[in-house]
């Protein structure tokens, strides 16, 4: 496959509507109608949808990788993965692999086989599955995420896990990242989530496929106070741990040392990490950077 790295992301939207409020995501809180502008809340269209994908197919755009995801949760969406299966059968040739953002909660054992079948229909092409978790028990989880669903997501996770180490296949490119978003609420996690999808990865065939973990730094308004104090708690928890970065045969560790947008950040701002920022300029996009 050529590379095509660094041609930059296309991200699509499938939803902004989301089924959890966590603390930490500007968009979703207070339970606004609308996110972008006076549109409300909504779903993509599929006509929209096959138009914007037909049209990549007539041009000669390149892109390093197509991501579903903004402001709201694409699991949501439930023609989600017809459109996975859509972009990857007109545009495989134009982006090196697809990829999936989600908590996970509505990836349950029918929607993974859903998945898998459209995985399938050509396993050369990647798809990398992103599960923001940021917890690995059930107390830090309400905490974090806001509602009671860990038990949900991890049996879903380990689920896929297993239907994936099942495949008969000697590529898999069905690609997993476990993601923390290091935080007051579940620093004192960070070791043992690592720890967990280590083991979790390293069993049977569940390691098949890339799978890394990303330990995230939270960000916080616009920078300023808040932002530093949190960029303090990720470079203490990092060191107090001894965690470093590692490349395991069925996992790698990545971890955010720099923040990319800190040369943005306002010295001055006092912005709360609830504050409500412009749409569009919110730190979720700067996350995926
Ligand atoms: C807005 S979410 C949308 C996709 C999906 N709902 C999810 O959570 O993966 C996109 C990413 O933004 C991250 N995120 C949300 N608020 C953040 C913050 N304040 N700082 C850093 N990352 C944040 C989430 O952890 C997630 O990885
Ligand atoms: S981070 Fe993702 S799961 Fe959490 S509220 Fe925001 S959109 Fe929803």
């Amino acid at each position: 496959m050529t590379a095509r790295r660094n041609c930059g992301v296309l991200q699509i939207e499938p939803t902004d509507f989301c089924n959890l409020t966590c603390p930490m995501c500007h968009p979703q809180q207070g339970f606004r109608p609308n996110l972008h502008g006076d549109l409300l809340k909504g779903y993509m269209d599929g006509g929209l949808f096959r138009k914007i994908l037909d049209g990549i197919e007539r041009s000669n755009v390149c892109v390093d990788h197509l991501i579903f995801q903004w402001l709201g949760d694409p699991s949501l969406h439930p023609e989600l993965f017809e459109m996975l299966r859509y972009a990857r059968r007109k545009v495989s040739d134009r982006f090196e692999y697809f990829r999936i953002d989600t908590n996970a909660i509505l990836l349950s054992p029918d929607r993974t086989e859903q998945l898998i079948d459209a995985y399938l229909e050509d396993p050369l092409v990647p798809v990398l599955m992103v599960f923001s978790l940021d917890a690995i028990s059930r107390e830090t989880y309400k905490k974090v995420k806001g509602r009671d669903y860990f038990d949900v997501v991890m049996a879903n996770i380990t689920h896929f896990l297993k239907r994936r180490g099942e495949l008969d296949l000697d590529t898999i490119t069905l690609n997993a990242e476990f993601q923390f978003v290091l935080q007051d609420g579940n620093a004192h996690e960070a070791k043992d989530f690592i720890d967990h999808w280590d083991r979790a990865c390293a069993e049977g065939r569940n390691g098949v496929g890339y799978n890394d973990i990303m330990v995230k730094r939270i960000s916080v308004g616009t920078g300023g106070e808040k932002q530093h104090r949190s960029d303090k708690l990720y470079a203490d928890t990092i060191r107090g741990f001894g965690i470093e970065p590692f490349q395991k045969p069925h996992l790698e560790l990545k971890l955010w040392m720099e923040r990319a947008w800190e040369e943005h950040d306002d010295p001055e701002s006092t912005a709360t990490d609830l504050d409500l920022g412009e749409t569009g300029v919110a730190s979720p996009n700067l996350a995926n950077a």
